[in-house]
């Protein structure tokens, strides 16, 4: 076994549980005397990774998106220098809480196809290890209450104590091999999500009728996915939907439209209808050609739909109708965002 006495961190974090992973690991290493150095991957110098990594162990932590990580960290993966460092890879996933038992997220290939990356760029791969921190999916369900964010947090920190003691002893830990099975199933989801499903979340995001135009939204993003068109925030394709500045916004004005989506599907799949008819027989009858045609009709109504709306929030009857077709608009359904230790270890 080799003793560590360097390790690197590099994280990407929308809403901050990746980054608390990273906090906690480089707190383990100090006290293990190791020395420590954290990057943000967002802002990382490429040209002065190869000395930062120099006879180090590389931990790489991001939350999981749509069974993989978001295309930032697979970016910056795939940007890599070659090397022959001992590399772990971890990833924050949707943990929740049912009585005390807390139930996974899901990985998909996160782990598998970053490290079949740096793998082939020469790097030894020493560990995959899971963290179901708070679930962050505001699209999909309410923010987990205060209570079950504080529960997922302290048992977190237990476990990468527990995980950091294995990997800076210099041992391997693949912890992650127990979800293989599920992870490889549902690797045609993720490859789906990374097509399109990525590209309609990002299209949900709009500001409501409390923006104030800070635009301190824009200043946060951490892909520079958000424009300023017509004095309020716009969201690109570009977005990786982190969430990040749904749940930083000071005015509570960053919403997620489910309405929007539900419109659009129905209108995309009318027009899809309308032009099967048309078409000859055999794209009928092909499965593939006719998800590929459903989905390009989709993207342009998607797009086309965006902009309408985008415009139309200026006036304020429109933006009252698209606000209560949000679940994101309502009290109830609340922000996330992780919480600091001293206010987890009251
Ligand atoms: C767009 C999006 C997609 C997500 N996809 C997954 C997923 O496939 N599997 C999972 O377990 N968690 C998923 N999550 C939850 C996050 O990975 C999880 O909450 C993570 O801890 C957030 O980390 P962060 O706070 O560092 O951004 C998703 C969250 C978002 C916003």
């Amino acid at each position: 076994m080799q003793t560590i006495q360097k390790v690197t961190i590099f994280y990407f974090s929308g809403t901050g549980n990746a980054r608390r992973i990273a906090l906690w690991f480089s707190e383990f290493a100090e006290k293990k005397g190791i020395d420590c150095q954290i990057q943000n991957i967002a802002s990382c110098d490429f040209s002065k990774i190869s000395m930062l990594i120099e006879n180090s162990l590389v931990l790489i932590i991001s939350p999981t998106h749509g069974f993989n990580f978001p295309k930032i960290t697979l970016d910056f993966i795939r940007r890599f220098p070659n090397g022959k460092n001992r590399v772990v890879l971890m990833n924050t996933r949707a943990g929740m809480k049912i009585g005390s038992y807390v139930t996974p997220g899901l990985t998909g290939i996160a782990l598998l196809l970053s490290s079949l990356i740096l793998k082939s760029k020469g790097y030894h791969i020493v560990g995959q290890i899971p963290f179901d921190m708070p679930s962050n999916w505001l699209s999909l369900h309410p923010a987990l209450n205060e209570k079950t964010v504080k529960y997922l947090h302290k048992v977190n920190y237990e476990r990468a104590e527990r995980h950091s003691q294995k990997i800076f002893s210099g041992e391997n830990d693949f912890i992650a091999y127990r979800d293989l099975i599920q992870d490889i199933l549902i690797s045609p989801i993720a490859l789906a999500y990374y097509l399109v499903g990525r590209f309609i979340i990002a299209k949900s995001f709009y500001a409501s009728l409390h923006c104030n135009a800070c635009f301190s939204c824009i200043r946060q993003c951490p892909v520079q996915a958000i424009q300023k068109i017509q004095e309020r925030p716009y969201w690109t394709f570009r977005c990786e939907s982190c969430i990040r500045c749904m749940n930083n916004c000071p005015q509570r004005a960053i919403d997620t439209s489910h309405g929007f989506i539900v419109i659009v599907s129905i209108l995309s799949s009318a027009i899809f209808s309308y032009f099967l008819q048309k078409l000859p027989l055999f794209i009928e009858k092909s499965l593939p050609l006719r998800w590929l045609i459903s989905t390009a009709i989709f993207m342009v109504v998607l797009w086309l739909l965006y902009h309408a709306q985008h415009y139309l929030l200026r006036y304020r009857v429109f933006a009252k109708f698209i606000s209560h077709i949000s679940l994101t608009f309502y009290s109830f359904w609340g922000r996330y965002k992780s919480i600091p230790d001293d206010q987890w270890k009251k």
